[in-house]
């Protein structure tokens, strides 16, 4: 069975791996009576990697652009196929409709995200407490149905990768290096894909 490309792959682990760091941060940076240095550190991490997940998102559509993802395999059925699209269409709109709201937010509320500012980009969106208080209403709600989403996707993962064993987990493992399938495809018969 064919695998996502090598790029695909080590740009949704990567990303994997920052948005389940990212929403425990944002949820506990807004607590009340956080040590001072432990909130800061907490929103400087927040923002300057957010944006760091948008622009990666962005590249992988690119690559998807590129090299579409490999057809899923036979067996699985209509209403899986259909629940696969819908719930990664939603993946990719949330995993950008988050970071852009949350940038709006801060950029339109008069604040830095530090290495932008570093690089010397300009605040993309005009200085509006209204526009502010929209956007971060916007990246509350989407960033809470982003969470509830990844949550039924990890849960799915886990029904492919663990229950079923049906070579689904194995399209977009390992995150880097051949995939499983791309080995199996190019080893010797019989080899069963082991690393030669
Ligand atoms: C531990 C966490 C995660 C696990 C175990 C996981 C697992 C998987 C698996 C097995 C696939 C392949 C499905 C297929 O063959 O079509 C996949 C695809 C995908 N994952 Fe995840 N994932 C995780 C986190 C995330 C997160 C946080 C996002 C947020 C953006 C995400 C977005 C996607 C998208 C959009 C696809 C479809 C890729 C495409 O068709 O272009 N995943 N994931
Ligand atoms: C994938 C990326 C992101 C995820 C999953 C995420 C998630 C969250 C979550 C769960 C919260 C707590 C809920 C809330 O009070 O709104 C939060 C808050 C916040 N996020 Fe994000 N966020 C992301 C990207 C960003 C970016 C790029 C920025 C800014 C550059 C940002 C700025 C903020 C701010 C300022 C808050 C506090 C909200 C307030 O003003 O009360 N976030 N985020």
């Amino acid at each position: 069975m064919e695998s996502y490309s090598g790029l695909a792959r080590a740009i949704h682990w990567a990303v994997a791996v920052l948005v389940l760091a990212m929403i425990p941060a944002g949820l506990v940076m807004v607590q009340d009576g956080l040590p001072r240095p432990v909130q800061n550190g907490l929103f400087i991490f927040h923002k300057n990697v957010g944006v760091v997940v948008l622009l990666l998102m962005l590249v992988r559509l690119g690559v998807r652009r590129l090299r579409p993802p490999p057809d899923l395999p036979a067996h699985l059925p209509g209403w899986q196929r259909r629940a696969a699209a819908a719930s990664h269409a939603g993946l990719y709109g949330l995993a950008i409709l988050v970071p852009v709201a949350g940038y709006v937010r801060v950029r339109a509320g008069g604040f830095p995200v530090e290495w932008l500012d570093t690089l010397g980009v300009p605040a993309l969106v005009p200085r509006s407490d209204a526009l502010a208080q929209a956007a971060q209403t916007t990246h509350y709600v989407a960033a809470l149905t982003f969470a509830a989403l990844i949550g039924l996707h990890v849960l799915a993962a886990f029904y492919h990768g663990v229950l079923r064993r049906d070579g689904v987990f194995g399209r977009i493992w390992p995150p880097v290096g051949r995939a499983g399938a791309e080995r199996a495809a190019s080893g010797p018969p019989g080899d069963g894909g082991a690393p030669s």
